[in-house]
């Protein structure tokens, strides 16, 4: 099974295009099977969750080319509504092509969805919503089988801003008759870049970006070429390495306009940073300071990044508290990060990190994609050299950690 090995203690310096968004281009693919004709994607990122969703989309019978960062989705015959069993486990975002099949199909056949083990992770909020929109939903041994007579628009009201849940109602409403009024949405930048898509390909949608979305749903769908915006959770990750390592960096396509909660909060524990048009320039000296923070939906400190915070706060001066409000159970990490010698207690939502200054070199498991990641960071902060081993997880989301590090500057290196 691979690892990442990373010598600590070399600060970064250089510049680095950031990739496509992996939480955008999952629902621009599902998209895609709305429309009877062709859809590219440019600035793909290659990343094992694309390659696991294109599988998908061919198995019913879409063909998919990516070349280079340009993906290639005809969906003009569609033989299947069935997700297979494997790839529909391996990734959760799978569900999200519920909505898109009921729309296109009538019909899909899904596998409660799998992924990052960070919590239950349930999907009650995306079938209520499919049903009041007109699908009839059974479930026999972990397999969902919906269909419909046809979707009819409709209002539906979220108490939580659900990102899969609203990404699901769009997709199924882009194809209902009629108009659909979604109150309670999830504002995230991923939400809004797959609502931007859906208009180009000729959805009319009123209140983008707010959390009262109203779609009015079409049968003709247009082909379009659409760009997938930087991902601002890669750039997090960065951002992060370098105030975790030392030194200075410049991110291009990197979504400043969607980081501001977490430019914030870097800026309070002592990073430099500047923003000019999609890029940031940041320098860090010293050791961060602590501070507290808490996990939210958009435009709050996202959760993905979250484990990222735990290595900031290892390794910073004071102690500080980081609650997570989104995922139950995402502190698997701070078990792995004890083993590299932070001072962790997990008190229910709330970490309570002591910083440390330092860590020392271990081996650790990736526990979930972006635990893995922060892990890595955390390498490049520790004395002497750290493992990362079950590195698969990294691979769903960062199309080359290693690669990208190591042009900063990092000591890193993966083995087979
Ligand atoms: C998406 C992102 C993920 C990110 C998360 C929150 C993708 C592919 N993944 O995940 O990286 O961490 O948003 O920003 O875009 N919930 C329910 N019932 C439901 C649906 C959700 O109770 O039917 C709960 C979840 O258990 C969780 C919370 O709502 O506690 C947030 O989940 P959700 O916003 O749906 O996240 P995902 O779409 O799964």
């Amino acid at each position: 099974m691979s690892e990442i090995i990373v010598q600590g203690y070399h600060s970064l310096k250089g510049e680095l295009e950031i990739q496509g968004s992996k939480n955008a281009v999952l629902p621009m693919m599902a998209a895609a099977l709305l429309h009877k004709g062709t859809t590219v994607l440019s600035h793909v990122p290659r990343i094992q969750d694309v390659f696991c969703m294109m599988g998908i989309l061919e198995s019913m019978g879409c063909a998919c080319h990516l070349t280079g960062h340009t993906l290639t989705i005809c969906a003009r015959e569609l033989t299947g509504v069935r997700i297979p069993e494997e790839q529909g486990k391996a990734m959760r975002s799978s569900i999200i092509l519920l909505g898109a099949l009921l729309g296109r199909s009538r019909e899909a056949v899904v596998h409660y969805p799998g992924g990052c083990s960070i919590g239950s992770r349930p999907i009650d909020m995306h079938l209520f919503a499919l049903k009041k929109l007109g699908a009839r939903i059974e479930e026999e041994s972990g397999v969902l089988h919906a269909r419909t007579k046809g979707m009819k628009g409709t209002v539906i009201a979220f108490s939580y801003p659900s990102v899969g849940a609203t990404e699901n109602v769009l997709l199924a409403a882009a194809a209902a008759e009629g108009t659909t009024v979604l109150r309670g949405a999830a504002r995230e930048p991923e939400v809004e870049a797959l609502c931007r898509m859906l208009e180009a390909m000729g959805v009319e949608i009123a209140g983008i970006g707010t959390d009262c979305l109203k779609v009015k749903g079409t049968r003709e769908f247009k082909d379009i070429v659409y760009d997938v915006p930087g991902d601002r959770i890669v750039t997090g990750t960065y951002l992060s390495a370098v105030m975790a390592a030392g030194g200075e960096a410049v991110f291009t396509r990197s979504s400043p306009g969607h980081l501001g909660c977490v430019i914030e909060v870097f800026e309070k524990m002592g990073a430099h940073i500047r923003v000019l048009g999609d890029t940031i320039q940041i320098a860090m000296a010293g050791s961060p300071g602590n501070v507290s923070v808490e996990t939210k939906p958009y435009p709050g400190f996202p959760t993905d990044l979250q484990s990222m915070m735990l290595v900031l706060m290892s390794v910073g001066a004071g102690r500080g508290c980081l609650k997570e409000t989104v995922f139950e159970g995402r502190f698997a990490t701070a078990k792995e990060l004890h083993k590299m010698g932070a001072a962790i207690i997990i008190e229910g939502k709330e970490a309570w990190v002591t910083g440390q200054r330092s860590l020392s070199g271990a081996r650790v498991r990736a526990c979930d994609l972006r635990g893995g990641a922060a892990l890595t960071i955390a390498g490049l902060a520790a004395e002497g050299e750290t493992k990362v081993t079950e590195c698969y997880h990294i691979l769903r989301g960062y199309e080359d950690i290693c690669r990208d590090l190591r042009s900063l500057g990092a000591d890193i290196w993966r083995e087979a």
